[in-house]
């Protein structure tokens, strides 16, 4: 092959959109992936199979409460994992066909096998098979995403101490999961196995579920819905190991001094996702990483090695999808000699959960570590007609704003709808809008995100449906 102008490692959300959006650009790309399939975590483990599984567990538990709208013989119904499995993953093969089709239609090269850096402009593929093939390139893009965290005191095992890998994929549904972290992975996966029947436990070291991102009331709001569908919590409990016995397995955790054990039969470690340089090469190519093993980068994604960019979460910030997608198109314009940028400020978060949750920009607390003077507006979407109406009252909505210029700094949701609804949180603060500016905007009646806007209202207490 001639000189490429751009090799992408790893086709995540990251890589196969820097792949496409070069190509566009008129660069002659490649794009290196070592599983068989496009798409990275989240398209084949992560996002896209949890969202399967939690829409056929959604359907399955409103089923089961529909009395009242007068679905009756719900006790008769039963569920079939297996299918709910099957379901998953047609989905899953379906967009990996999509996105199969829409990088090779724009004429990017799929190179499949491990890639590593192999010196100035090269980049080795080693293939399953062992062998190797040499792509010479004017830029190299590294996005090899992020592996799950292993506590040191209790390794995956597959079977009992599973991470979210094999929590999305179980054959049936475990009598007692433990889940460790109440952070998004352990909140969508608690959730689809306590809506099939499991006894849920989520042992969290923090005293709020959701991290620290989150903001407190939502939290308070989240955990309380979370709590009423079965899922028990944990707070403020440090892990301590697992104790494996003929009569089952435990979680021995403690708190405050005191020892804790929740027996279980899988326990899902769910404590985050480490970034994810393996068989890259790094050290013999000279590659600088952080102190938590994450390639170092400048604001233009350009790593210590000349024509080496690195991106998504293999890369400081948040580990989302749509992070990576952004500045996979940033650092294709910039190496295109365009001017790619990423507003790191304004990454909207979302757990899918039933309500989910939702944030883009500062809470209150934020706020407050930096010294502004924010005012802030709640809407307790329980006073939300169409909420009433479809059973999703559990949920709040704050807005924070600057006291001065009214300017929105952040947007909290816990509400039915709101990774859908954050989407307007974040377009009105792309163009620095006012919590005014939210309150003026016609929104469609009835809807819940008219709880968005009476939040936006409630800012300069203004809010028509609420006291
Ligand atoms: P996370 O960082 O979101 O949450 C981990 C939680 O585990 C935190 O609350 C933390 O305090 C707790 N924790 C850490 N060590 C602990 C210990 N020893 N004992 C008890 N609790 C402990 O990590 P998670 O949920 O594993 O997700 C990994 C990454 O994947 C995150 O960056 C997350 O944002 C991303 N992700 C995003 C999703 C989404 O956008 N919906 C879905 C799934 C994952």
């Amino acid at each position: 092959m001639s000189q490429l102008d751009l090799v992408i490692i790893g086709s995540g959300p990251g890589g196969y959109v820097a792949a496409i959006k070069a190509a566009q650009l008129g660069l002659k790309v490649a794009l290196v992936e070592k599983d068989p399939n496009l798409g990275g975590t989240c398209l084949n483990i992560g996002c896209i199979p949890s969202k399967a599984l939690l829409h056929s567990t959604e359907l399955w538990h409103q089923t089961q409460h529909g009395k009242k709208h007068g679905i009756v013989g719900a006790d008769k119904l039963s569920f079939d994992v297996a299918a709910m499995m099957s379901n998953k993953e047609k989905v899953v093969t379906q967009l990996r066909a999509g996105v199969k089709t829409l990088v090779s239609k724009r004429g990017v090269e799929i190179v499949q096998g491990l890639g590593r850096l192999g010196g100035a402009g090269k980049v080795v593929v080693r293939s399953d098979k062992g062998e190797e093939r040499v792509l010479e390139t004017r830029n190299v893009v590294i996005a090899t995403g992020s592996v799950p965290v292993e506590l040191p005191f209790m390794k995956f095992d597959g079977e009992t101490v599973i991470s979210s890998d094999q929590g999305i994929a179980l054959p049936k549904v475990p009598e007692r999961m433990v889940v460790v972290g109440a952070g998004a992975i352990g909140l969508e996966l608690g959730s689809v196995w306590a809506r099939l029947g499991a006894q849920v436990t989520v042992v969290e070291m923090l005293p709020a579920i959701g991290g620290p991102s989150i903001d407190a009331d939502i939290a308070k709001v989240a955990q309380k819905a979370f709590e009423a569908q079965g899922i028990k919590f944990e707070l403020g409990a440090k892990v301590t190991g697992v104790k494996k016995g003929p009569g089952g397995s435990a979680l021995t955790a403690e708190r405050d001094g005191k020892p804790l054990e929740f027996p279980a039969d899988r326990i899902l470690v769910a404590v985050g996702r480490k970034a994810n340089t393996t068989g890259l090469g790094a050290q013999e190519a000279g590659l600088k990483l952080d102190e938590r093993g994450r390639i170092v980068i400048d604001d233009h994604f350009r790593t210590n090695l000349p024509g080496v960019h690195a991106i998504g979460d293999v890369v400081v910030g948040p580990m989302l999808a749509h992070k990576a997608e952004e500045e996979g198109v940033a650092v294709a314009e910039i190496i295109a000699g365009k001017p790619g940028h990423v507003n790191h400020a304004l990454i909207p978060g979302v757990i899918y959960t039933d309500p989910e949750v939702a944030n883009v920009g500062l809470n209150e607390t934020e706020a407050a570590a930096k010294g502004l003077d924010v005012r802030v507006g709640k809407f307790a979407v329980a006073a939300n007609g169409r909420a009433i109406a479809g059973d999703a009252t559990a949920g709040l909505i704050k807005v924070v704003a600057d006291a001065k210029t009214d300017k929105v700094l952040g947007v909290q949701m816990v509400a039915r709808g709101a990774s859908e609804m954050i989407a307007a949180a974040c377009a009105h603060m792309e163009y620095g809008g006012s919590a005014e500016d939210i309150a003026r905007t016609c929104f469609a009646h009835p809807t819940v995100s008219e709880s968005f806007k009476e939040a936006a209202m409630a800012v300069s207490k203004s809010s028509i449906h609420s006291l």
